[in-house]
């Protein structure tokens, strides 16, 4: 039997990130050059209905059956059963590559459960809808972080820009003039959902100051969607200072993200800011292809681990 195989990209945050989880719009990116691979092969002479989970990347290789069901990994094979009504699983082996960066804030989760949800659905003749898709891996995400917004599911199994609001729709942004971002990687890693929770604890503590960075954050989403729309590409990073000076007041950045973030404005960049969870993972920075290069060795000099140059477009 042939095997089959899908692929999800990673994501980043442009603007909104945390501010989402309070009912405030975001908007996100999809960046496709990383992703994550999912690899079914059946087994027909294997034991039936035995299941095997492979990830080579991280030296995981167990069974189904070995795993508790609220693993995310065995969570998002037994979703799509469920969701394809199948009364049993045939026996198969379900491997796992992917080169998005592991709590970065580039939704290497959320690519891993949609790779699986469709290469699996489509193997057994099913394949579930984007929909389907993005509902599962969301149910995915609230056991990886409790509390998600919804928009790394949907940046993710959309593969275009998302202009997202939890509860809503989601609207696909058009493009209207392609820009350049660098991701800098600080290489802390930083679970997304100790961060949620802490900024949650100082949301108890101090609602009324929180819901004002909140709207103050809403604000900027609200101008950096106009700016994308009609192709401002300068305002766009007076934006992203701004939105990252607020996540700086809810306490999300940290020294190695400040540094990064200079670094990246020292030379030359049009913008830069903490994108994801923050603590650690990644900063952006807007740059012209013409200093993308010295905006990425810049970064490297002050102890990025890994730099990717993307553009932001229309797909
Ligand atoms: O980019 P990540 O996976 O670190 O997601 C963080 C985004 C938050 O807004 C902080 C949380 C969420 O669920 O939207």
């Amino acid at each position: 039997m042939p095997a089959y195989f899908a692929t999800a990209p990673g994501k980043i945050i442009l603007f909104g990130e945390h501010a989402v989880v309070y009912g405030r719009p975001a908007i996100a990116v999809p960046v496709l050059q990383v992703r994550a691979k999912a690899t079914i092969n059946f087994e027909p002479k294997s034991t039936p209905g035995k299941v095997t989970l492979r990830a080579p990347d991280i030296g995981l290789e167990t069974t189904l059956a070995d795993l508790p069901e609220d693993d995310p990994l065995a969570a998002v094979v037994l979703k799509a059963a469920s969701a394809m009504n199948l009364t049993h699983i045939p026996a198969c082996s379900i491997q796992i590559t992917s080169n998005i960066p592991i709590a970065g804030g580039m939704g290497s989760g959320a690519a891993v459960s949609v790779a699986i949800l469709r290469a699996f659905s489509a193997s057994l003749g099913r394949p579930l809808n984007d929909e389907q898709v993005s509902n599962l891996a969301y149910e995915v995400e609230v056991i990886h972080h409790g509390t998600p917004s919804g928009i790394d599911n949907s940046v993710i199994t959309y593969a275009k820009p998302v202009y997202f609001e939890k509860g809503k729709k989601i609207e696909i942004l058009q493009v209207k003039r392609p820009f350049a971002l660098v991701i800098g990687d600080t290489g802390v890693q930083s679970p997304t959902a100790s961060v949620v929770g802490e900024v949650r604890h100082s949301w108890e503590q101090a609602g009324e100051q929180f819901e004002r960075l909140f709207d103050a954050v809403g604000a900027i989403v609200a101008s950096a969607r106009k700016a994308i729309e009609q192709g401002s590409v300068d305002s766009l990073g007076t934006l992203m200072n701004e939105n990252h000076a607020l996540l700086r007041q809810m306490n999300v950045s940290s020294p190695e993200l400040e540094r990064l973030v200079e670094a990246a404005c020292s030379a030359g960049a049009l913008g830069a800011k903490l994108s994801g969870a923050g603590r650690g993972g990644n900063m952006i920075a807007l740059v012209r292809q013409e200093n993308s290069e010295a905006v990425a060795s810049a970064l490297t000099g002050v102890g990025a681990v890994r730099t990717i140059l993307t553009e932001v477009r229309s797909t």
